[in-house]
């Protein structure tokens, strides 16, 4: 095991009907502002029960903030609240909107002159308002960890920003909301956790067992019931079991004391930005990629990985690592989501293109620092 240190203040309330609760984690002299996305919320119900639960309080509403969240929508929410001297945000929706409000919520006490440095340039934050969220879907883990994932349209630029000051102060997961999910959105959260735990899981081997049998547990409970939520999709426990499983893939509990990997997911932001995929299915095409291309460091895992999640017992280690690979992109293309660029009409010019953006950026991906734009290009030319 690795040094660690480890704090995660997010009170979480989950279960049915639960969304009342905000009532008493919300001060009661908040000025509130309700943030949320495209509409959803107005046709499955959650907005009057969120609406309900705010009973007297003096509350705004900013809507419209879409899926990978625009920094110049954000700023708008910004400027509102300093107009309205709002001091309380409400996220009420999925990734992008819990995510947007992170921002928001930094850049409205930022006393700087360009809000996006706090991304950019990773200012430290010295303050930011308080939130709270209500989580329509189950993905990201944003209800109970500290980053944000914020995308500039203007330059195309995809980035994260992390700060302890942007923890929600609570949470609630109430599984019922999730009903309304479209298959697409369903598969995907499957797929983004799946791949969260992998990140903090699929490096060298580390002598951590809790934190191996952990990080198992969560892939096992999304290839047992991950495809359940596909064809029974008014199953209570299945949602439950889902939405309790990608709020641990990403709260910082697996990721104490092991190494950590993130370049699928750094590479995927890539190419979001530039071709509008949704996350997950940018995912679902690079991690087998990078399982190839990184065997090196990988390999121990990744047989272990396809023993105890995929049962795999093959003749030797080699067939055990491809054996394994082609077991994960047939789950994700169990669920309907593609594993190639090609699927959707993206041309090999990608493999320069993200390589290129990764080199002016000077990044090295991965646990050890070696994935260079080179290794991208191959991981991408792989995915074609
Ligand atoms: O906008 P509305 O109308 O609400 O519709 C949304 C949106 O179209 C819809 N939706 C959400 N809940 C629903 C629903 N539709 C019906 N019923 C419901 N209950 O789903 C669509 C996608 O929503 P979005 O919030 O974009 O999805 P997700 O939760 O997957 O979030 C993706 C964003 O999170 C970032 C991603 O990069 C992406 O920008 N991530 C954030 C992370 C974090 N903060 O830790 C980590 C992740 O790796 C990820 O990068
Ligand atoms: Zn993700």
């Amino acid at each position: 095991m690795n040094n660690f240190s480890f704090c995660n203040p997010v009170k979480i309330i989950f279960g049915k009907d639960s969304i009342s609760k905000i009532a008493t984690e919300l001060p009661t002299n908040a000025k509130v502002l309700m943030l949320y996305g495209g509409g959803s919320i107005k046709k499955n119900g959650v907005y009057s029960q969120v609406t309900k639960a705010l009973g007297d309080r003096v509350f705004l509403e900013f809507g419209a903030i879409e899926a990978n969240p625009r920094f110049e929508t954000c700023m708008k929410a910004v400027a509102l609240i300093k107009e309205q001297s709002i001091d309380y945000l409400l996220a009420v929706g999925g990734g992008s909107v819990l995510d947007a409000t992170k921002f928001i919520s930094a850049a409205s006490c930022y006393q700087g002159t360009e809000a996006w440095d706090i991304i950019a340039k990773e200012l430290p934050l010295t303050k930011a308002l308080p939130f709270g969220a209500v989580l329509t879907l189950p993905a990201t883990g944003s209800e109970m960890n500290s980053g944000a994932v914020i995308t500039r349209e203007s330059t195309k630029d995809k980035l994260a920003f992390n700060s302890p000051l942007v923890f929600p102060q609570f949470s609630v997961l109430d599984p019922s909301v999730t009903f309304s999910l479209p298959s697409r959105q369903v598969a995907n959260g499957i797929i983004d956790t799946f791949v969260h735990v992998v990140e903090q899981y699929l490096t060298d081997a580390n002598d951590a067992p809790l934190q191996d049998y952990f990080a198992e547990s969560i892939l096992q409970v999304l290839f047992e019931e991950g495809p359940k939520a596909l064809t029974d999709p008014n199953n209570y426990e299945v949602r439950a079991n889902l939405m309790w499983a990608s709020t641990w893939a990403l709260n910082g509990w697996i990721a104490c004391g092991v190494k950590q990997d993130w370049a699928t997911h750094i590479i995927g932001h890539e190419i979001t930005a530039l071709y509008e995929l949704d996350h997950a299915q940018t995912l679902a095409i690079i991690l087998p990629g990078v399982m190839k291309v990184m065997k090196k460091h990988k390999g121990k895992k990744i047989q272990q990985m396809g023993k105890r999640i995929f049962g795999i017992q093959a003749a030797n280690e080699e067939e055990q690592i491809a054996q394994t690979i082609n077991a994960v992109e047939a789950f994700f293309n169990s669920l309907g989501v593609k594993t190639r660029l090609g699927e959707y009409g993206i041309e090999e010019k990608v493999c320069a293109e993200v390589a290129e953006r990764i080199k002016l950026r000077g990044w090295k991906l991965g646990e050890h620092g070696d994935i260079t734009s080179e290794t991208v290009a191959e991981i991408l030319a792989g995915r074609m």
